[in-house]
């Protein structure tokens, strides 16, 4: 059973993400750091148009990038495709979902950036993923995994779409503006985003694009008991990408996992 809904669950946003998502690139050093430590490939969930992918193997580190949106990974490899031969041939694409993933090979470090982990809609989904990735280590091999936990939206969701993105798109000179809505349920503790992106060319009518997104977020105690299920032991959670321990409120937890 594949662990998330039939379809492209990225098809509407792939368009946008990347002038969603902007230049931030802050959790690059952290993986960088992890990478160059570990033996090749590197297996990189939930890789999407390639943000993290990129700059890796642009810095000598090869990756398998495995995403199961066919959309995402299209971006993906239409960016490869720009680089050069040595940065390209660092770039394994696959399109998978994680919880059938079956590569046939173990790896001494897997990441999960970017709360992909999130997108996985249920316990069982989540538990699926986790046992298909533990499978996929090598024994001391780490597995990265980044998630978020949206504690200030879960105590007060605001009611008001909230300006997310306005910036301009370099390649059409198109104004872009996104704009993002939240609910919550709070007992399938699944968050959805109803995404509004307005496009302004220079001269034409405003093209308005509007899709849903769901994540679900899990408490700590959820996951790392999760963890101690697939048999990974936590080496380090943090928070931010420096080391820096969590508090109770942290939205964002970066977990280091290991085969023990
Ligand atoms: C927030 S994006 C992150 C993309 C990229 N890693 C980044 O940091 O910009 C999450 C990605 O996870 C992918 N994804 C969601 N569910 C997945 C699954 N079950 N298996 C593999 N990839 C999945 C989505 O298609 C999307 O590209």
């Amino acid at each position: 059973m594949a662990c998330r809904p039939a379809g492209d669950v990225y098809a509407d946003f792939s368009a946008f993400y990347d002038l969603y998502v902007g230049e931030w690139l802050e959790d690059l050093p952290c993986y960088l750091e992890y990478a160059r430590a570990a033996r090749a490939p590197v297996v990189e969930i939930g890789a999407g148009t390639g943000r993290l992918t990129v700059p890796l193997a642009r810095a000598g580190i090869s990756v398998v990038a495995v995403d199961s949106s066919a959309s995402m990974m299209a971006r993906l490899e239409a960016r490869l495709a720009s680089e050069p031969h040595d940065v390209r041939r660092r770039v394994q694409t696959l399109r998978a979902d994680v919880c059938e993933l079956s590569l046939g090979t173990k790896h001494d470090l897997i990441l999960v950036p970017f709360y992909a982990f999130n997108y996985l809609l249920t316990p069982e989904a989540q538990h699926k993923a986790l046992a298909q990735l533990a499978a996929h280590l090598l024994p001391k091999g780490r597995l990265l995994i980044d998630v978020f936990v949206p504690y200030a939206r879960i105590e007060r969701c605001p009611s008001e779409p909230l300006l997310k993105v306005d910036t301009r798109d370099c390649r059409t000179g198109d104004r872009i503006r996104g704009w993002n809505a939240y609910s919550m349920d709070t007992q399938r503790q699944i968050e959805t985003r109803r995404h509004v992106f307005e496009v302004t060319p220079a001269a034409g009518s405003v093209i308005r694009t509007e899709f849903t997104t769901e994540r679900r977020y899990s408490f700590p105690a959820e996951l790392e008991s999760q963890f101690a299920e697939a048999g990974l032991a936590i080496e380090q959670v943090s928070t931010g990408y420096d080391g820096r321990p969590p508090d109770a409120r942290s939205e964002q937890l970066l977990y280091v996992l290991r085969q023990p």
